[in-house]
Protein backbone atom coordinates (compact mmCIF):
# COMPACT_ATOMS: atom_id res chain seq x y z
CA UNK A 1 0.00 0.00 0.00
CA UNK A 2 1.29 3.41 -0.92
CA UNK A 3 0.08 6.25 2.03
CA UNK A 4 0.01 9.70 1.26
CA UNK A 5 0.75 11.44 4.84
CA UNK A 6 0.53 15.36 5.44
CA UNK A 7 2.16 16.88 8.29
CA UNK A 8 4.57 14.09 8.70
CA UNK A 9 7.26 16.20 10.13
CA UNK A 10 5.61 17.35 12.92
CA UNK A 11 4.30 15.68 16.14
CA UNK A 12 1.99 13.18 15.56
CA UNK A 13 2.50 12.88 11.96
CA UNK A 14 6.57 11.80 12.57
CA UNK A 15 5.56 9.30 14.88
CA UNK A 16 2.92 7.99 12.54
CA UNK A 17 5.60 7.42 9.55
CA UNK A 18 7.81 5.64 12.10
CA UNK A 19 4.71 3.57 13.02
CA UNK A 20 4.29 2.41 10.13
CA UNK A 21 7.18 2.24 8.37
CA UNK A 22 8.17 -0.45 11.24
CA UNK A 23 4.48 -2.16 11.50
CA UNK A 24 4.06 -2.79 7.90
CA UNK A 25 7.37 -3.75 5.88
CA UNK A 26 6.48 -3.91 2.67
CA UNK A 27 4.49 -0.49 2.15
CA UNK A 28 5.76 3.32 1.38
CA UNK A 29 5.17 6.84 2.48
CA UNK A 30 5.12 9.92 1.02
CA UNK A 31 5.38 12.37 3.56
CA UNK A 32 3.59 16.01 2.01
CA UNK A 33 4.61 18.56 4.98
CA UNK A 34 5.07 22.59 4.64
CA UNK A 35 8.29 22.52 7.17
CA UNK A 36 6.47 25.42 9.21
CA UNK A 37 7.63 26.21 12.90
CA UNK A 38 6.22 22.95 13.97
CA UNK A 39 7.63 20.83 11.57
CA UNK A 40 11.36 19.36 12.12
CA UNK A 41 12.98 16.87 9.92
CA UNK A 42 15.04 15.93 12.78
CA UNK A 43 11.59 13.80 13.97
CA UNK A 44 12.20 11.58 10.67
CA UNK A 45 16.09 10.50 11.24
CA UNK A 46 15.58 6.39 10.99
CA UNK A 47 13.08 7.15 7.86
CA UNK A 48 15.08 8.88 5.68
CA UNK A 49 17.46 7.64 3.43
CA UNK A 50 15.12 4.37 3.41
CA UNK A 51 13.30 3.33 -0.09
CA UNK A 52 10.08 2.83 1.28
CA UNK A 53 9.47 6.37 2.10
CA UNK A 54 9.82 10.03 0.47
CA UNK A 55 9.56 13.58 1.53
CA UNK A 56 7.92 16.52 -0.51
CA UNK A 57 7.82 19.98 0.64
CA UNK A 58 4.69 22.03 -0.13
CA UNK A 59 2.08 23.81 1.06
CA UNK A 60 -1.49 21.79 1.48
CA UNK A 61 -3.40 24.67 -0.24
CA UNK A 62 -1.00 24.84 -3.08
CA UNK A 63 -3.71 22.72 -5.33
CA UNK A 64 -1.33 21.69 -7.94
CA UNK A 65 1.48 20.06 -6.00
CA UNK A 66 -0.44 18.35 -4.29
CA UNK A 67 -2.37 16.95 -7.20
CA UNK A 68 1.06 15.97 -8.50
CA UNK A 69 2.23 14.59 -5.17
CA UNK A 70 -0.86 12.64 -4.13
CA UNK A 71 -0.64 10.17 -7.67
CA UNK A 72 -0.98 6.81 -7.23
CA UNK A 73 -1.65 7.12 -3.33
CA UNK A 74 -3.90 4.21 -2.19
CA UNK A 75 -4.88 6.52 1.02
CA UNK A 76 -4.30 9.50 2.92
CA UNK A 77 -3.69 10.23 6.22
CA UNK A 78 -3.99 13.94 6.82
CA UNK A 79 -2.48 15.49 9.66
CA UNK A 80 -1.44 18.97 8.88
CA UNK A 81 -3.10 21.36 10.54
CA UNK A 82 -2.21 24.48 12.82
CA UNK A 83 -2.45 22.36 16.06
CA UNK A 84 -2.10 25.14 19.45
CA UNK A 85 -4.78 26.81 20.97
CA UNK A 86 -2.61 29.83 22.52
CA UNK A 87 -1.26 30.49 18.66
CA UNK A 88 -4.83 30.54 17.55
CA UNK A 89 -5.78 33.06 19.51
CA UNK A 90 -2.60 35.06 18.94
CA UNK A 91 -3.52 34.79 15.34
CA UNK A 92 -6.14 32.94 14.03
CA UNK A 93 -5.97 33.68 10.34
CA UNK A 94 -3.36 30.82 9.31
CA UNK A 95 -6.00 28.52 11.45
CA UNK A 96 -8.66 28.77 8.35
CA UNK A 97 -6.01 28.67 5.85
CA UNK A 98 -4.39 25.66 6.42
CA UNK A 99 -7.32 23.36 8.40
CA UNK A 100 -10.05 24.62 6.53
CA UNK A 101 -8.83 25.24 3.09
CA UNK A 102 -5.93 23.34 2.85
CA UNK A 103 -8.12 20.26 3.65
CA UNK A 104 -10.80 21.13 0.84
CA UNK A 105 -7.65 21.02 -1.06
CA UNK A 106 -6.75 17.96 -0.09
CA UNK A 107 -10.82 16.55 -0.55
CA UNK A 108 -10.66 17.44 -3.97
CA UNK A 109 -6.98 15.67 -4.78
CA UNK A 110 -8.10 12.71 -3.14
CA UNK A 111 -11.52 12.50 -5.54
CA UNK A 112 -9.91 12.81 -8.25
CA UNK A 113 -6.74 10.55 -7.69
CA UNK A 114 -9.27 8.48 -6.13
CA UNK A 115 -8.13 6.99 -2.90
CA UNK A 116 -9.74 4.20 -1.49
CA UNK A 117 -9.39 6.05 2.09
CA UNK A 118 -9.28 9.39 2.98
CA UNK A 119 -8.62 9.45 6.94
CA UNK A 120 -8.92 12.78 8.64
CA UNK A 121 -7.21 13.29 12.03
CA UNK A 122 -9.05 15.68 14.05
CA UNK A 123 -9.64 16.63 17.48
CA UNK A 124 -12.23 16.42 20.87
CA UNK A 125 -11.91 19.77 20.71
CA UNK A 126 -15.01 20.26 18.13
CA UNK A 127 -17.25 19.39 20.79
CA UNK A 128 -16.59 22.38 23.22
CA UNK A 129 -16.05 22.01 27.01
CA UNK A 130 -17.69 19.31 29.71
CA UNK A 131 -18.16 20.35 33.25
CA UNK A 132 -16.00 19.19 36.06
CA UNK A 133 -17.24 16.85 38.13
CA UNK A 134 -19.83 15.13 35.76
CA UNK A 135 -19.34 11.64 34.49
CA UNK A 136 -19.98 13.28 30.87
CA UNK A 137 -18.00 12.01 27.72
CA UNK A 138 -17.08 13.11 24.19
CA UNK A 139 -18.72 10.15 21.80
CA UNK A 140 -19.01 10.13 18.37
CA UNK A 141 -22.91 11.54 18.25
CA UNK A 142 -21.80 14.68 20.52
CA UNK A 143 -22.68 17.67 18.84
CA UNK A 144 -20.46 19.88 18.01
CA UNK A 145 -19.86 23.55 19.75
CA UNK A 146 -15.62 24.44 19.15
CA UNK A 147 -15.01 27.41 21.68
CA UNK A 148 -11.50 28.83 20.40
CA UNK A 149 -10.06 29.82 16.72
CA UNK A 150 -8.44 26.11 16.46
CA UNK A 151 -11.40 24.10 17.62
CA UNK A 152 -13.29 26.12 14.81
CA UNK A 153 -11.28 25.78 12.46
CA UNK A 154 -10.76 21.86 12.73
CA UNK A 155 -14.81 21.78 13.01
CA UNK A 156 -15.46 23.16 9.76
CA UNK A 157 -12.71 20.64 8.36
CA UNK A 158 -14.44 18.14 10.26
CA UNK A 159 -17.98 19.12 8.56
CA UNK A 160 -16.13 19.36 4.80
CA UNK A 161 -15.09 15.52 4.82
CA UNK A 162 -18.24 14.35 5.92
CA UNK A 163 -19.96 16.41 2.83
CA UNK A 164 -17.52 14.90 1.10
CA UNK A 165 -18.20 11.89 2.02
CA UNK A 166 -22.25 12.46 1.64
CA UNK A 167 -22.08 14.68 -2.02
CA UNK A 168 -19.23 12.99 -3.81
CA UNK A 169 -18.90 9.68 -2.30
CA UNK A 170 -15.82 10.17 -1.16
CA UNK A 171 -14.63 7.49 1.18
CA UNK A 172 -13.38 8.84 4.30
CA UNK A 173 -13.38 8.26 7.77
CA UNK A 174 -12.53 10.49 11.01
CA UNK A 175 -10.52 10.03 14.13
CA UNK A 176 -11.66 12.95 16.84
CA UNK A 177 -8.23 12.29 19.60
CA UNK A 178 -7.55 13.47 22.89
CA UNK A 179 -4.65 15.24 23.94
CA UNK A 180 -1.32 13.37 22.52
CA UNK A 181 1.48 13.04 24.16
CA UNK A 182 4.96 11.69 23.69
CA UNK A 183 8.62 12.17 21.48
CA UNK A 184 9.25 14.82 19.25
CA UNK A 185 6.02 17.08 20.55
CA UNK A 186 7.06 20.83 20.41
CA UNK A 187 7.08 22.03 23.53
CA UNK A 188 4.57 24.19 23.56
CA UNK A 189 2.53 21.99 24.55
CA UNK A 190 1.76 21.42 28.48
CA UNK A 191 3.25 18.44 28.93
CA UNK A 192 6.66 18.35 26.85
CA UNK A 193 6.71 22.10 27.64
CA UNK A 194 6.55 21.44 31.32
CA UNK A 195 9.29 18.83 31.30
CA UNK A 196 11.59 21.12 29.44
CA UNK A 197 10.82 23.87 31.73
CA UNK A 198 12.04 22.13 34.81
CA UNK A 199 15.08 20.22 32.96
CA UNK A 200 16.21 23.97 32.33
CA UNK A 201 15.31 25.00 35.52
CA UNK A 202 12.66 26.67 34.99
CA UNK A 203 8.78 26.77 36.39
CA UNK A 204 6.03 25.60 34.87
CA UNK A 205 3.13 28.14 34.12
CA UNK A 206 -0.29 26.57 35.17
CA UNK A 207 -3.33 28.71 33.74
CA UNK A 208 -6.11 29.50 35.73
CA UNK A 209 -6.79 27.51 38.72
CA UNK A 210 -5.43 24.59 37.29
CA UNK A 211 -8.01 22.62 38.04
CA UNK A 212 -8.51 22.06 34.28
CA UNK A 213 -8.97 18.38 32.73
CA UNK A 214 -7.39 16.83 29.56
CA UNK A 215 -7.76 13.22 28.07
CA UNK A 216 -4.22 12.12 27.75
CA UNK A 217 -3.45 9.91 25.13
CA UNK A 218 0.01 8.08 24.47
CA UNK A 219 0.99 9.21 20.89
CA UNK A 220 2.13 5.44 19.53
CA UNK A 221 -1.68 4.44 20.89
CA UNK A 222 -3.12 6.89 18.77
CA UNK A 223 -0.94 5.72 15.65
CA UNK A 224 -2.41 2.40 16.38
CA UNK A 225 -5.85 3.63 16.62
CA UNK A 226 -5.50 5.01 13.33
CA UNK A 227 -3.96 1.48 11.72
CA UNK A 228 -6.91 0.10 13.03
CA UNK A 229 -9.46 2.63 11.23
CA UNK A 230 -7.24 2.18 8.35
CA UNK A 231 -7.95 -1.93 8.40
CA UNK A 232 -11.26 -2.17 10.05
CA UNK A 233 -13.09 0.92 10.38
CA UNK A 234 -15.65 1.73 7.88
CA UNK A 235 -15.71 4.24 5.37
CA UNK A 236 -18.02 7.09 6.40
CA UNK A 237 -17.40 6.43 10.30
CA UNK A 238 -16.01 8.64 13.08
CA UNK A 239 -13.83 7.51 15.82
CA UNK A 240 -13.54 8.82 19.24
CA UNK A 241 -10.14 7.66 21.14
CA UNK A 242 -8.89 8.41 24.34
CA UNK A 243 -6.82 7.10 26.93
CA UNK A 244 -8.14 7.29 30.32
CA UNK A 245 -11.07 6.35 32.08
CA UNK A 246 -10.50 8.79 34.87
CA UNK A 247 -10.28 13.11 35.01
CA UNK A 248 -6.65 14.06 36.06
CA UNK A 249 -6.17 17.85 36.08
CA UNK A 250 -3.52 19.95 34.70
CA UNK A 251 -1.91 20.59 38.37
CA UNK A 252 -1.78 16.56 38.82
CA UNK A 253 -0.17 16.27 35.58
CA UNK A 254 2.25 18.66 36.23
CA UNK A 255 2.97 17.36 40.59
CA UNK A 256 3.20 13.83 38.74
CA UNK A 257 6.30 15.58 36.04
CA UNK A 258 7.69 17.74 39.04
CA UNK A 259 8.09 13.90 41.18
CA UNK A 260 9.39 11.89 37.88
CA UNK A 261 12.23 14.88 37.79
CA UNK A 262 12.64 15.54 41.48
CA UNK A 263 12.09 18.82 40.99
CA UNK A 264 11.32 21.37 44.18
CA UNK A 265 8.02 22.24 45.02
CA UNK A 266 8.33 25.94 43.60
CA UNK A 267 8.37 24.60 40.12
CA UNK A 268 4.84 25.41 39.26
CA UNK A 269 3.99 29.39 38.66
CA UNK A 270 -0.22 30.24 38.28
CA UNK A 271 -0.19 32.53 35.59
CA UNK A 272 -3.38 34.52 33.84
CA UNK A 273 -5.66 31.91 32.33
CA UNK A 274 -6.40 31.56 28.61
CA UNK A 275 -9.64 33.32 27.44
CA UNK A 276 -12.47 31.13 26.69
CA UNK A 277 -10.22 28.31 27.67
CA UNK A 278 -12.45 24.42 28.05
CA UNK A 279 -12.94 23.58 30.96
CA UNK A 280 -12.82 19.64 31.42
CA UNK A 281 -12.71 17.07 28.22
CA UNK A 282 -13.04 13.26 28.13
CA UNK A 283 -13.77 10.86 25.54
CA UNK A 284 -15.86 8.04 25.79
CA UNK A 285 -13.54 5.06 23.42
CA UNK A 286 -15.68 2.56 24.16
CA UNK A 287 -17.00 2.34 19.81
CA UNK A 288 -13.16 1.99 19.21
CA UNK A 289 -12.97 -0.53 22.04
CA UNK A 290 -15.69 -2.24 20.35
CA UNK A 291 -15.38 -2.45 16.95
CA UNK A 292 -11.78 -2.11 16.01
CA UNK A 293 -10.39 -3.69 19.67
CA UNK A 294 -8.54 -0.37 20.58
CA UNK A 295 -7.68 0.10 24.05
CA UNK A 296 -3.98 1.97 25.21
CA UNK A 297 -1.13 -0.57 25.79
CA UNK A 298 -0.16 0.95 28.83
CA UNK A 299 -1.21 3.20 32.05
CA UNK A 300 -0.61 7.00 31.74
CA UNK A 301 1.74 6.69 34.58
CA UNK A 302 3.50 4.36 32.46
CA UNK A 303 3.82 6.47 29.32
CA UNK A 304 4.31 9.72 31.36
CA UNK A 305 7.63 7.87 32.55
CA UNK A 306 8.64 6.53 29.28
CA UNK A 307 7.94 10.46 27.88
CA UNK A 308 9.95 12.29 30.76
CA UNK A 309 13.00 9.70 30.05
CA UNK A 310 12.40 10.41 26.16
CA UNK A 311 13.13 14.34 26.92
CA UNK A 312 15.99 13.84 29.34
CA UNK A 313 17.81 11.57 26.80
CA UNK A 314 16.90 13.55 23.67
CA UNK A 315 18.03 17.20 25.44
CA UNK A 316 20.15 18.22 21.99
CA UNK A 317 16.23 17.95 20.08
CA UNK A 318 13.98 20.19 22.38
CA UNK A 319 17.08 22.82 23.26
CA UNK A 320 17.64 23.54 19.05
CA UNK A 321 13.85 23.32 18.91
CA UNK A 322 13.70 26.22 22.03
CA UNK A 323 16.33 28.33 19.79
CA UNK A 324 15.26 30.93 16.97
CA UNK A 325 11.29 31.60 16.92
CA UNK A 326 10.20 29.84 20.29
CA UNK A 327 11.92 32.29 22.04
CA UNK A 328 9.80 35.41 20.26
CA UNK A 329 6.56 33.09 20.51
CA UNK A 330 7.48 32.11 24.32
CA UNK A 331 8.15 36.22 25.45
CA UNK A 332 4.64 37.06 23.58
CA UNK A 333 2.79 34.35 25.37
CA UNK A 334 4.07 34.38 29.22
CA UNK A 335 5.55 37.84 29.28
CA UNK A 336 2.97 40.27 31.81
CA UNK A 337 0.47 37.15 32.32
P1 LIG B 1 2.12 19.72 14.89
O1 LIG B 1 1.83 21.18 15.03
O2 LIG B 1 3.20 19.11 15.72
O3 LIG B 1 2.51 19.40 13.37
C1 LIG B 1 1.81 19.92 12.29
C2 LIG B 1 2.59 19.61 11.01
O4 LIG B 1 1.84 20.12 9.90
C3 LIG B 1 3.97 20.27 10.96
O5 LIG B 1 4.94 19.36 10.49
C4 LIG B 1 3.78 21.41 9.97
O6 LIG B 1 4.98 21.74 9.27
C5 LIG B 1 2.71 20.84 9.06
N1 LIG B 1 1.93 21.89 8.39
C6 LIG B 1 1.35 22.98 8.97
N2 LIG B 1 0.76 23.74 8.02
C7 LIG B 1 0.96 23.12 6.83
C8 LIG B 1 0.59 23.40 5.49
N3 LIG B 1 -0.12 24.50 5.20
N4 LIG B 1 0.95 22.53 4.52
C9 LIG B 1 1.67 21.42 4.82
N5 LIG B 1 2.07 21.10 6.06
C10 LIG B 1 1.72 21.94 7.05
O7 LIG B 1 0.74 18.99 15.09
P2 LIG B 1 0.40 17.61 15.80
O8 LIG B 1 0.30 17.83 17.25
O9 LIG B 1 1.31 16.57 15.28
O10 LIG B 1 -1.08 17.37 15.25
C11 LIG B 1 -1.30 16.65 14.04
C12 LIG B 1 -2.80 16.60 13.77
O11 LIG B 1 -3.46 15.97 14.85
C13 LIG B 1 -3.45 17.96 13.60
O12 LIG B 1 -4.40 17.87 12.58
C14 LIG B 1 -4.12 18.21 14.94
O13 LIG B 1 -5.24 19.05 14.80
C15 LIG B 1 -4.51 16.80 15.32
N6 LIG B 1 -4.62 16.55 16.77
C16 LIG B 1 -3.58 16.84 17.60
C17 LIG B 1 -3.68 16.56 18.94
C18 LIG B 1 -2.53 16.84 19.89
O14 LIG B 1 -2.71 16.66 21.11
N7 LIG B 1 -1.35 17.23 19.42
C19 LIG B 1 -4.86 16.01 19.46
C20 LIG B 1 -5.92 15.73 18.58
C21 LIG B 1 -5.78 16.00 17.23
P1 LIG C 1 -2.26 22.38 25.54
O1 LIG C 1 -1.12 21.42 25.66
O2 LIG C 1 -1.99 23.72 24.95
O3 LIG C 1 -3.42 21.61 24.78
P2 LIG C 1 -4.98 22.05 24.56
O4 LIG C 1 -5.16 23.47 24.85
O5 LIG C 1 -5.14 21.75 23.10
O6 LIG C 1 -5.77 21.14 25.44
O7 LIG C 1 -2.86 22.61 27.01
C1 LIG C 1 -3.28 21.53 27.80
C2 LIG C 1 -3.84 22.09 29.09
O8 LIG C 1 -2.77 22.72 29.82
C3 LIG C 1 -4.87 23.19 28.87
O9 LIG C 1 -5.85 23.11 29.90
C4 LIG C 1 -4.08 24.48 29.00
C5 LIG C 1 -3.03 24.11 30.04
N1 LIG C 1 -1.72 24.82 29.93
C6 LIG C 1 -1.17 25.43 31.05
O10 LIG C 1 -1.73 25.42 32.15
N2 LIG C 1 0.04 26.06 30.90
C7 LIG C 1 0.71 26.12 29.71
O11 LIG C 1 1.81 26.73 29.63
C8 LIG C 1 0.13 25.46 28.57
C9 LIG C 1 0.82 25.48 27.23
C10 LIG C 1 -1.09 24.82 28.72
Amino acid sequence: MKIFVTGGAGFIGSNFVHYWLREHRTDEIVNFDALTYAGNLENLRGAEGGKRYRFIKGDITDAAAIAEAMAGADAVVHFAAESHVDRSILGPAVFVQTNVVGTQVLLDAALAAKVKRFHHVSTDEVFGQLMLGTAEAFREDTPYHPRNPYSASKAAADHLVRAYATTYGLPVTISNTSNNFGPYQFPEKLIPLAVTNLLEGKPVPVYGDGKYVRDWLYVEDHCRAIDLILQKGKAGETYCIGGLTQDISNLEVVKKIIALLGAEGSAMQFVKDRPSHDRRYAIDWSKAKRELGYAPAHSFDEWLAKTVAWYRENTAWWQRVKSGEYQRYYREQYENR
